[in-house]
C-alpha cells in the first residue's frame, strides 16, 4: 500500500483547528493522538474517555445497560463539545464516523486522518484489551464491520499507513500534516 503524494491539502488555513484521528478499533488512535499532541504542544482528547466521564459508566457497561444507541448519542454529544477546543488532537472511537453528523462536525473543525492498519495487526495488538470493546466479540462481525467502515474512513482528509511502531506512524502523520500546513 502506498500513501498518496504529499500535495498541499485544504486544512488548517481554513481555520480548522483540530486533528481528528479516525479508524477501526485498535489501530492506535489514542496512542498516536497522545504522541502527536505532545509533538505539536496541542491538547489531547479521547472521545471514549469523554463519554465514560460524562455517563459515569465504562463503555461495556453503557452498551450492556443502556444499549448502543445511547452510547452513540453520548458519543455525538461529546464530539460536538470536544470540537470547540482549539489546538486539540481528538482520538475518535472507531464507530463515531458511522454517523453522518459526526463526519460533518469533523469536516467543520478538524483535519481528519484515517489510521489504516491491516485487521491481522489490529488483532495482534489488541490481545486482551479486546474485552473492553463490546463490538469485538464475534470474529465474523468484526471482519464485516472492518470492511463496511473502510469506505467511510476513506472520506477522511488523508489516509495514514498505521502499520508498525507508534513512532514510525507518528513520523508519517507529522510529514502528512506538514504537507497540509507547512507552517507547523
Ligand atoms: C467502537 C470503538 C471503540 C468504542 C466502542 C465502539 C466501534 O473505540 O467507541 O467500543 O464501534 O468501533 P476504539 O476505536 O477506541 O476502540
Amino acid at each position: 500500500m502506498t500513501d498518496p503524494p504529499l500535495e498541499p491539502m485544504p486544512g488548517f488555513a481554513e481555520g480548522r483547528m483540530q486533528v481528528h484521528l479516525v479508524g477501526f478499533m485498535g489501530v492506535g488512535k489514542s496512542t498516536l493522538g497522545r504522541l502527536l499532541a505532545r509533538r505539536r504542544l496541542w491538547n489531547f482528547l479521547d472521545l471514549d474517555h469523554l463519554v465514560v466521564r460524562h455517563v459515569g459508566l465504562s463503555v461495556p457497561e453503557i452498551f450492556a445497560r443502556q444499549g448502543e444507541a445511547a452510547f452513540r448519542a453520548a458519543e455525538a454529544h461529546a464530539l460536538r463539545q470536544a470540537s470547540l477546543k482549539p489546538r486539540t488532537v481528538v482520538a475518535l472511537g472507531g464507530g463515531a464516523w458511522v454517523r453522518e453528523g459526526n463526519r460533518e462536525v469533523s469536516a467543520r473543525h478538524a483535519v481528519s486522518l484515517w489510521l489504516d492498519c491491516p485487521l491481522e495487526e489490529v488483532r495482534a495488538r489488541l490481545g486482551e484489551d479486546a474485552g473492553e470493546r463490546p463490538l469485538w466479540s464475534e470474529p465474523a462481525s468484526v471482519e464485516r464491520l472492518f470492511e463496511q467502515r473502510r469506505e467511510l474512513y476513506a472520506t477522511a482528509d488523508a489516509r495514514i499507513d498505521a502499520a508498525g511502531a507508534p513512532e514510525i506512524v507518528l513520523a508519517r502523520v507529522v510529514e502528512r500534516l506538514g504537507a497540509i500546513d507547512p507552517g507547523q
